[in-house]
Parts: C-alpha cells; structure tokens; sequence
C-alpha cells in the first residue's frame, strides 16, 4: 500500500491504527508523523517505523510461492466482497505519490477471512491482539470474517510486492478499513498484479477503464488532495480484480509508503491480470508527472523475518 493516499484516507488510516495501537502499550509516536518523502532511494531514507529495526513487520515483501504455506479452505474474496457498481461517477485525487480513485456509493465492503491465531507479539509496532497469523498447527484454524469498508484505491508502477523474484508492471491497492475502530485488525488491503499487453496484442482496452484513465493527466496537475469526479456508470473496484479471486496470498505487513505503520493485513491476487498498452502509458505518465524524474513509486522488498505468507487457493 499504501498508503499512497490522499490525505483524509491517509489521515483515517493512521487515525485507525493509532486508535488500536493506543490500546496497546507499544505505541510510537513515530507512527502517525508524516512528512515529504521521495522514491529516489526506493524507501531506505525514510524514517521512524519505516526504517526502524524494531519494525518487523514491512511491506512489500518478495511472494515466494514455493514457500508459502498453502491452506485451502478460505475461499473466494470476491464472493466475500460486497461492491456497489458506480451510478454516476467515481472521483480521483492524487498525494504528489500515486493517483486515488473513490467509490461515492455507500455499500463497498469485504467480509475478510482472517484466521484467529496467536498475534506476533516480538515486534515493537505490530499491535498485539489481533487476528493475525502464526503457525497452523495440527488443528485447523477458526476462520474469521471481518467486515472491512473500501476507502480507495491506488496504483504502483512498478508492482510493489515482488512474486517469485519478479516484478509485475503495475499493482493497484485497495485499502479497506474498519469502520468501527474497536475492530481489529483495522486494515486489509487487497493487491492486484497488472502486466502490460505486448504490442501487437489482440487483447482491447477496457471501455470503463477508459473513461477513469484518460481523466490522468488532468488529476495531475491539481493541487494535491482535490478530487476530480469522472462520470462513469457501472465501475466498482471488482474490475481491477483478476478472473480468479480464490487464489491469493495473505500476510501480515505495513503501510508502505509513511508512516510505515504495521497492523495491516495484505491479500495480494496471484493471477496477473493484463492491462493494454494504453492504459498502462497513462498511469506510468501520471505517476512519473507526480513524482518527477520518471521515478516509479515502488517500495523496495522488505525482508520476511520470520512471517510465513499463507497461499489461499480455491484449487
Ligand atoms: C523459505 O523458507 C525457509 C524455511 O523457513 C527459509 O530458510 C528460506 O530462507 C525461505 N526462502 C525464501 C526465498 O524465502
Ligand atoms: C506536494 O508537492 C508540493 C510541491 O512539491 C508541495 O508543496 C506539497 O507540500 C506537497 N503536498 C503533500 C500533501 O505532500
Ligand atoms: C507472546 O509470546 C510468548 C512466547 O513467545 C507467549 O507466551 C505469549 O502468550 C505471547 N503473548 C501474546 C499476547 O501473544
Ligand atoms: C509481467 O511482466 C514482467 C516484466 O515486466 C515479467 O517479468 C513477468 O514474467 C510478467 N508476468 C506475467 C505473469 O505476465
Ligand atoms: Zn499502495
């Protein structure tokens, strides 16, 4: 993630988390502190929670599917998604970071499969008592379903999250958060993978996609946090999903751009879902116009220590 947000989102997210680190006795005040930052060294210059060696818990981090523990019995995300297509339009601002696209409908929620395990309790950062994952064990985990709203969604050029030792030419985030902050976790945040189609590709572009990208470099250059509404009928964040939902890989992790703030809960789609040419210009162009420089805002892989990523697949 994330969060590449604007700012009443970023500000909710930490607002959240600071809300459910209060509750614990591991609150850094560091955690809700934000402040200008760049690509330029793709994270390892920024500061507080992000860099601290306390902080165990990072995102992105490298998906090696090899490694990752496969359980079975979690399901589709889409079935558990309850989006409301759009009636009229959809809005996107940007953070000077990533572009934000916002669903006006009030009905965009995931019941997230979470497994009620023991929390990681040797990180400073990540908040105690929450769903989260440890090792399986002979007895199957109770699964839990928590209801998480949508509040936006973003893109990275490259992908964030490396899987299998490669990068994927965009990864667009959804964060969903609590709505009740007496809730934890208070942050899942779904990842989809998008390669760009090779030249010469019989596959078109997306027609509703169309509509929302093309509004790019006119969101650029507004001042940053303004939102620009786009008409567009029917869009809802389920379009960027890829055609299988059942397979995904899920961790615990980190806000990652600042503050770094860890307590999120990351479902990242392993399918690749393709995007044409076009479409993956104008979010390149757009990226590169914020940042300066053609820097991606990409976050460099952050290392594991210790976490076991879960392969939920419906196959
Ligand atoms: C795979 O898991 C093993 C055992 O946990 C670990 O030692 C190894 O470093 C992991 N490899 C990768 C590439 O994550
Ligand atoms: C965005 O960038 C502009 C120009 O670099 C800067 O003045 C402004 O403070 C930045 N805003 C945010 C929210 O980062
Ligand atoms: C923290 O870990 C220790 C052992 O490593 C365990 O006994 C304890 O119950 C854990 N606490 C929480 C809150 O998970
Ligand atoms: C996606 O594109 C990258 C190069 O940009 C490539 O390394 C990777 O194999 C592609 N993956 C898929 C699934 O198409
Ligand atoms: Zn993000």
């Amino acid at each position: 993630m994330t969060s590449g947000h604007t700012w009443r989102a970023h500000l909710a997210v930490a607002t959240l988390l600071f809300a459910l680190m209060s509750a614990s006795c591991h609150v850094a005040s560091s955690q809700i502190t934000d402040y200008a930052f760049t690509y330029g060294k793709k994270g390892v210059d920024w500061q507080g929670v992000c860099t601290d060696p306390r902080s165990r818990f990072q995102s992105p981090v490298d998906i090696t599917s090899c490694n990752a523990t496969r359980v079975s019995f979690l399901g589709d995300l889409q079935r558990r998604a309850r989006y409301t297509s759009s009636r009229r339009h959809v809005s996107l601002a940007h953070d000077n970071h990533t572009v934000d696209i916002f669903f006006s409908e009030p009905t965009n929620y995931i019941q997230f499969p979470m497994l009620n395990v023991q929390p990681y309790n040797n990180s400073v950062t990540w908040p105690p008592n929450t769903y989260t994952l440890a090792s399986l064990g002979k007895t199957k985990p109770r699964v839990r379903l928590v209801r998480l709203e949508l509040r936006q969604c973003h893109v990275h050029w490259e992908s964030e999250h490396d899987l299998d030792g490669r990068h994927r030419d965009i990864e667009v985030h959804c964060v969903h958060t609590a709505q009740d902050p007496g809730q934890r976790p208070a942050v899942g945040v779904v990842g989809v993978f998008l390669n760009r189609t090779r030249k010469g590709s019989i596959c078109k572009c997306d027609p509703m996609l169309e509509t929302i990208l093309s509004a790019l470099p006119m969101v650029v250059k507004l001042p940053p946090k303004v939102k620009m509404p786009v008409a567009v009928r029917g869009f809802s964040a389920a379009r960027f999903f890829p055609r299988d939902k059942t397979y995904f890989h899920y961790y615990p992790g980190s806000l990652t751009t600042p503050p770094c703030s860890e307590g999120l809960l990351w479902y990242v789609f392993r399918e690749t879902k393709p995007i044409c040419q076009r479409h993956f210009q104008l979010i390149a162009d757009a990226i590169t116009a914020l940042n300066g420089r053609g820097e991606q805002n990409a976050r460099d892989p952050q290392s594991l220590r210790g976490r076991v990523i879960y392969q939920w697949s419906g196959h």
